[in-house]
């Protein structure tokens, strides 16, 4: 079977002042329609740029990204992104930020159609009441959420995101992460997410990507989640499973990544 998302020996090498400086090498990853994807890995070892790749906003020194076949060149509405400081545009409403993306995509559908989808999306995420607040009005964890409704809203192949809950506090997170997989039941979204907090990657994903330390970072392991969905925070905490996979990631990288000469 023919992966849906498919990275082929991805390298890049970054000129510096310093000279070149190699920040992945040999990434290969092949992601199935509807999985939901984890990458982890240290402060520093090239999260960001797999997805900056993925997203098209950096292009790779060597090797292939293709979607459904096709190979990516440059951003486009088939990925779209949710950063961790919510990029919303300060001077539109809530409304406005997911209208702005759904005019863009939709420009073929009536306007009353494009009107009903942004409140749909909107309610996904529990937005709604607040269309018409400017991002200055809201929290941060509704503003992420409404970032995520934006990304949502374009119907992209793969939603992309980059630590999208790790400036928020520990409630909020729960809450959107909570949100986030139930969207994710609903419509089967084909996510790559980039975390570096264990419980979030053990929680949400079908497969967690652990990356070796830069520079020249690859993929160390891959470790697939087998615990069924819907998956229950309370409930796991009792689950041996997920004890046991929790420490493989940790594992992975506190002894292998942090004491990689011990180690081997
Ligand atoms: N545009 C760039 N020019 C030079 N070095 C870069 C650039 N972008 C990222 N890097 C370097 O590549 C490595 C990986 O960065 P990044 O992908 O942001 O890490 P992560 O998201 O895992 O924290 C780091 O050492 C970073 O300094
Ligand atoms: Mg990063």
């Amino acid at each position: 079977m023919k992966a849906y998302l498919d990275l082929e020996a991805i390298g890049i090498v970054f000129p510096t002042a310093r000279g070149p400086f190699r920040a992945l090498q040999d990434i290969n990853l092949k992601v199935n329609q509807g999985e939901f994807i984890s990458l982890i890995g240290h402060s520093g070892c090239g999260k960001s740029t797999v997805l900056n790749i993925v997203a098209g906003l950096l292009d790779a020194t060597e090797g292939l990204c293709l979607l459904k076949d096709k190979e990516v060149k440059g951003p486009g509405p088939d990925r779209a992104v949710v950063f961790q400081n919510h990029s919303l545009l300060p001077w539109l409403t809530v409304y406005q930020n997911v209208r702005l993306g759904v005019d863009k995509v939709m420009a073929d559908k009536p306007k009353t159609e494009r009107h009903d989808w942004v409140l749909h999306n909107l309610k996904l995420v529990h937005m709604e009441h607040a269309a018409e607040k400017r991002p200055g009005e809201i929290s941060g964890g509704m503003k992420q959420r409404v970032g995520i409704a934006r990304a949502l809203a374009m119907q992209p192949d793969v939603l992309l995101m980059d630590e999208p809950f790790g400036a928020l506090d520990a409630l909020t997170r729960a809450h959107l992460q909570d949100s986030v997989m139930e969207i994710q039941a609903e419509l089967g979204n084909t996510v790559l997410m980039i975390t570096h907090d264990v419980d979030e990657a053990v929680l949400l994903s079908d497969r967690i990507v652990m990356m070796t330390n830069g520079p020249a970072a690859t993929i160390g392991e891959i470790l697939a989640v087998d615990l069924p969905r819907p998956r229950d925070r309370l409930q796991l905490a009792h689950e041996p499973r997920y004890h046991a996979l929790r420490s493989q990631v940790l594992e992975f990288l506190y002894n292998r990544q942090m004491r990689p000469k011990e180690a081997a």
